[in-house]
């Protein structure tokens, strides 16, 4: 019998070549992991997503796959990940992998056979079409800049690649290539992997009209409306949930730029068979500016409260939440929604804990966000790695949109690096985290800032994470109480309550630096409090009436 297990679990995302290296090379690796499982055992977690671990060239660190039934050699050999799952089932941890299926590397041997003829069979795993003029099939702009065609002299046609050149994307309308990923995803699930986390998957379905998009400032034209949420999305999910997912017990959870809820609905109902939950963009975006996240601009409490609301209510009925703050693809979570200065770091992120693990879904930890990391800010442009930093810092100055200064605040606020510098395990140094030479450099902050000081100070933010997870066993109401905004339009506080049978939980976090009034509405009623958690020490014979918050304050009562 199937259970809805993934509602009550806590989810924490391992980037491997930033977690632990094992043998010095100065890249994570599995047996790295295995190190670190008894960490994330006391931590309380139940399942690990595992971003890439197969055979790559990385030119996107792993997410460009050449042969998905292999270990990338940088993270080690089948017989390491064996280990690693056996060691995380027996301390009752699942390992959810990543299923990066929109496109594979250009030297998957797929790629390498399909484009070496017109005449190969796997010629039509992949998107080729003519241009016209000597102009690509169509204006699209690829996420990594440039257009989203290449030009291929082998066979004088174009490949579609919505990332990267070395990433073409497969062809979801040819049924061979659907089978072949369905048997790859049943290797792996009859291995014992419990799930996947799927990349862009809302992605996979191509409007076959391949019109152009509407043209932006970098001269390329906006492909998504032509390949999000396409045509024959729900159909593949379906058979894909049909063939795979529906003879096992799985997690699955779909990341989905340019989702609505009304869409999420589609994906995640009950009765749809599709996947479990999706990743929205919708509150990650926020402050997005004139070139999207590299001009950040100040956002506002209310914008993001509208949005989880939405959320919130959009799924209360049939679906389900994802919950998370960062991810490999995301700040730090603390510099991001909170505030990174001394004084206020671990408050803030503990406030953030709070909003995000109280609300109804499942959560996401991304690795060193238990310790409170933060973003990097690195002097030079040379000591970021990601092809997206690099690439858009070549467009935007290459093209004149930006300057400089401008492009290094961007980076510096939003670059995917900021969540890529190694975990920080203790004071030694590279942080504990290599004997060698990293790949990328460690956040220099780590002398103050590692797992070894979180854990041995019981008030630490790593505590707290551990507090709120062991909450959320204990009280159903975290799972499946029924959400409702208080405060709609306070730019400072978000509290929201959740109702479950006779009991009301109530959620008071203060966004802000300032101390800000409480007044809990005349309509929340109650006779018992009991105060389940607070990154102040609060009196708890207080009633949550009235009341003046501290700066970054969180509160949460169990009210009857
Ligand atoms: C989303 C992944 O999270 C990101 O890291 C990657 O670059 C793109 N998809 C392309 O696979």
């Amino acid at each position: 019998m199937t259970t809805n297990w993934w509602k009550e679990s806590v989810v924490y995302q391992i980037y491997p070549r930033s977690f632990h290296d094992s043998n010095g090379d100065g890249i994570g690796d599995i047996k790295g992991i295995t190190e670190k499982l008894d960490h994330l055992e006391d931590l309380g977690i139940d399942v690990i997503w595992l971003s890439p671990v197969y055979q790559s060239p990385n030119d996107d660190n792993g997410y460009d796959i050449s042969d998905y039934r292999a270990i990338m050699d940088d993270f080690g050999r089948m017989e390491d990940f064996d280990e690693m799952l056996k060691e995380a089932h027996k301390r009752g941890i699942k390992i959810m992998m990543d299923l990066v299926v929109n496109h594979t590397s250009d030297e998957h041997q797929w790629f390498v056979e399909s484009r070496s003829s017109k005449e190969s069979p796997y010629r039509d795993y992949y998107i080729w079409k003519k241009g016209e003029d000597g102009k690509p099939p169509t204006n699209w702009g690829a996420a990594f800049g440039g257009s989203a065609w290449q030009y291929d002299d082998t066979t004088g046609e174009y490949y579609l690649h919505l990332f990267s050149k070395k990433q073409p994307d497969l062809n979801w309308e040819n049924e061979t290539v659907r089978n072949d990923i369905y048997d790859m995803m049943n290797f792996w699930l009859d291995k014992g992997v419990n799930g996947f986390r799927m990349d862009v998957i809302n992605f996979i379905s191509k409007d076959q009209r391949y019109p152009d998009g509407e043209v932006n400032d970098a001269g390329f034209g906006d492909g998504s409306p032509y390949f999000m949420n396409g045509p024959r999305i729900h159909e593949s999910l379906q058979e894909m949930n049909k063939k795979v997912l529906s003879q096992h017990d799985t997690i699955t959870v779909g990341e989905m730029p340019g989702a609505t809820v009304e869409e999420a609905k589609l994906y995640t109902g009950e009765d749809r068979h599709e996947l479990n939950m999706v990743f929205h963009f919708e509150h990650v975006d926020v402050g997005n500016g004139k070139y999207g996240k590299w001009t950040p601009e100040q956002w506002k409490l209310t914008d993001l409260k509208k949005i989880f609301s939405r959320w919130q209510e959009g799924l209360e009925e049939d679906g389900w939440n994802s919950l998370y703050w960062s991810n490999h693809d995301q700040p730090r979570a603390i510099s991001r929604f909170g505030n990174d200065s001394e004084a206020y770091r671990e408050i803030s992120g503990k406030m953030l804990a709070t909003c995000l693990h109280l609300l109804k879904g499942t959560p996401y930890i991304y690795q060193g966000e238990e310790i409170g990391m933060t973003n990097v800010a690195f002097d030079s442009v040379h000591d970021y790695r990601d092809i997206e930093t690099l690439n858009a810092y070549d467009d935007y100055m290459n093209g004149g949109l930006l300057t400089h200064d401008d492009m290094m605040k961007g980076i510096h606020e939003r670059s995917r690096d900021n969540a890529r510098t190694p975990v920080q395990w203790s004071d030694d140094r590279h942080g504990g985290f290599t004997k060698g030479k990293p790949w990328i450099a460690v956040n220099p902050n780590y002398r103050d800032i590692n797992a070894q000081q979180a854990v041995s100070d019981p008030e630490s933010i790593y505590h707290y994470y551990k507090k709120l997870i062991k909450l959320r066993k204990d009280n159903p109401i975290i799972v499946y109480g029924k959400y409702e905004l208080l405060l709609k339009d306070d730019e400072q506080i978000y509290a929201y309550t959740r109702t479950w049978e006779d009991q009301t939980l109530l959620v008071i976090c203060n966004f802000s630096e300032d101390t800000p009034k409480f007044e809990l509405p005349k309509e929340v009623k109650f006779s018992e409090k009991e105060l389940c958690i607070a990154n102040y020490d609060v009196d708890i014979k207080e009633d949550p009436t009235t009341f003046t918050l501290k700066p970054y304050e969180a509160r949460a009562y169990l009210l009857k």
